[in-house]
């Protein structure tokens, strides 16, 4: 549409955003249809289309790990992937570790170290530590240290959070052996 304005045509143009995409997820178990917009992350996904706020938004830049979900058994920043991206994918969140009511093993040890102060950091880094014991590669305490340093801690919890990962580590490792 052209407007005459002082004088001058000027073109007015309608803005049409791209239309949106629609994806499934299984998200915590429960399989999801969701319309998104081609830039909603992950993260928004999850905080502000299911109400999964247990995973946090820190830098919004794949900078904190405050963000970290587990997404086909792999730990991504989730504020760095596209929803669309992952599309069919399986999803899971701090909010579906426990069984019920049975913490998982991790949640427990967090517990018992007291490894939060704030707790902010908490859920990326619990979410970390599954995904890190999926790849099987860390097998010392500076190895956990390497691989999870991804991860952010403000409140410089990581004796307690390195002292929860290792012993969960190491139970499921003697668990296998036997
Ligand atoms: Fe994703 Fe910080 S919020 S890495
Ligand atoms: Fe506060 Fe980690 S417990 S940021």
């Amino acid at each position: 549409m052209n407007n005459k304005s002082d004088g001058k045509t000027v073109e007015k143009i309608q803005a049409s955003g791209p239309a949106k995409s629609s994806i499934t997820l299984k998200v915590n178990g429960v399989e999801k249809r969701l319309e998104v917009a081609p830039w909603t992350t992950l993260l928004d996904l999850l905080r502000e289309y299911l109400d999964l706020t247990g995973t946090k938004k820190g830098c919004d830049h794949g900078q904190c790990g405050a963000c970290t979900v587990l997404v086909d058994g792999r730990r991504v920043n989730s504020c760095l992937t596209l929803a669309i991206m992952k599309d069919g994918a399986e999803v899971v969140t701090i909010e579906g570790l426990a069984e019920g009511d049975a913490l998982h093993p991790l949640q427990q040890a967090f517990i018992e170290h007291d490894a939060f102060q704030c707790g902010y950091c908490t859920p990326g880094q619990i979410c970390s530590a599954v995904g890190l014991m999926n790849e099987g590669r860390a097998k010392t305490a500076d190895e956990i240290r390497e691989l999870m340093s991804g991860n952010i801690c403000r409140c410089g919890a990581y004796p307690n959070i390195l002292a929860a990962v290792q012993e969960v580590m190491l139970a499921s490792a003697g668990r296998a052996k036997r």
